[in-house]
């Protein structure tokens, strides 16, 4: 690499795919060692594996064609700088502070990194960062090997996602017709008590209704998890549905103190399924205004965007906002955190937007509010 005070003259030659990478020298014919360099680094600039070398001060100082291809920066645009213009926001500070803490003590890290690519699409990538040392084994630069894994973990998400609903959608079944049977017989037994039961009872008998009811309701959504019907996907232009969505559902909010609002003023055509796109929309509603219950100037903001090739319909609350250990457990069945939920809204929001194709997103801070990002191809 060239420093400031090695500003001697000669071409750019690669001197090891793991050292200092470019290096000025004198090139009198290439020797056995030159010509293995030259080898080394004619493979690291054909490799697919996206190869980026950081120097002590945390700038960029090569990158290879995989990382020009993978991420949509040339060379120009990111020597010099720091990796954080790859920056997602999707990470915790602790796995940067990991990283850094271990290659900083000489150790390699390993793991999966989510960045951003130029076009603002997100690229998932798995691999190393590890410290280079020089002959005498002080530190040089950090070298980081990664392989794109964007399609191998959207592929892994669905199968995730579908091996879960569907071991859930036996269990569920099973469970319907064994408490749908002893629920109806015990509403007909209700009917005959009250009908002979002292008035002085009813107040009793009428709490029994309630919870009776309620089982009911947790059957039939159970039911509504089940169902498999075939999505109908087609084109559908997502500015009008949502203002159609949401001009349906403003009216019910006022009353309940909250503010709506929605941001979608571009025409942006989605492959989806409308009837499952709203079932999905009112849950995540039904969730912000869980969350909203007591919040002073609540609000609920839907909005749409665009980036590559993706529709991203949001839908964004400034409720009470999750802690990190329940956003771990988002997408489980019936993790609920409420007294009447079930715990399966979002597993149903999961299992209908994976089986158009899409995916979803959820950021959140507690005290703060919850952003849930719906992600759509373009039609
Ligand atoms: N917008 C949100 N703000 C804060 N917490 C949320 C939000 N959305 C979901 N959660 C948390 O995630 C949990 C799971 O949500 P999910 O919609 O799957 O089930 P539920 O709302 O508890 O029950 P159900 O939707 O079946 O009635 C909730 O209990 C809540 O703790
Ligand atoms: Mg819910």
């Amino acid at each position: 690499m060239q420093t400031a005070n090695d500003p001697g003259p000669g071409p750019l030659v690669p001197i090891a795919p793991f050292g200092p990478v470019f290096a000025r020298q004198e090139i009198s014919g290439l020797d056995r060692a030159e010509e293995e360099k030259a080898r080394l680094a004619a493979a690291v600039e054909s490799t697919d594996e996206v190869v980026m070398i950081i120097c002590r001060q945390g700038k960029i100082e090569y990158v290879n064609p995989a990382f020009e291809r993978a991420t949509g920066y040339s060379r120009e645009d990111v020597m010099g700088r720091s990796p954080v213009v790859l920056g997602s926001h999707r990470h915790d500070r602790s796995l940067y502070i990991g990283f850094l803490n271990t290659v900083t003590a000489g150790k390699t890290w390993a793991g999966r990194m989510t960045n951003r690519k130029k076009t603002g699409e997100l690229v998932h990538f798995e691999g190393t960062i590890s410290p280079v040392r020089d002959r005498t084994g002080r530190v040089t630069c950090y070298v980081s090997v990664f392989q794109d894994v964007t399609g191998r973990m959207r592929l892994e998400s669905i199968a995730e996602a579908a091996s879960t609903t569907n071991s859930l959608g036996y269990a569920i079944s099973g469970l319907r017709h064994e408490l749908a049977n002893p629920l109806n017989s015990i509403k007909l037994s209700l009917g005959v008590l009250e009908a002979k039961l002292d008035p002085s009872m009813r107040a009793c008998l009428e709490r029994i209704h309630k919870e009776v009811a309620r089982m009911e309701y947790l059957l039939k959504s159970l039911k509504n998890f089940n169902r498999d019907e075939a999505l109908e996907i087609r084109k559908l232009e997502l500015s009008f549905f949502l203002a159609d969505f949401v001009s349906l559902i403003k009216y019910d909010f006022p009353d309940k103190g909250i503010n709506v609002a929605l941001d979608a003023a571009f025409p942006a055509s989605a492959l989806c399924d409308p009837r499952a796109l709203k079932q999905v929309l009112l849950n995540l509603v039904a969730n912000s205004v869980d969350a909203l219950a007591g919040v002073a100037g609540a609000e609920i903001l839907f909005g749409l965007f665009k980036v590559g090739r993706t529709l991203i319909v949001r839908v964004a609350d400034n409720g009470c906002g999750m802690a990190k250990e329940q956003m771990d457990n988002l997408f489980k069945p019936f993790n609920t955190t409420k007294k009447q939920g079930t715990g399966l809204g979002l597993v149903i929001v999961k299992k209908m937007i994976t089986r158009m194709g899409g995916d979803v997103k959820v950021s959140s801070m507690r005290g703060r509010g919850t952003t849930v990002d719906i992600l759509l191809p373009e039609a």
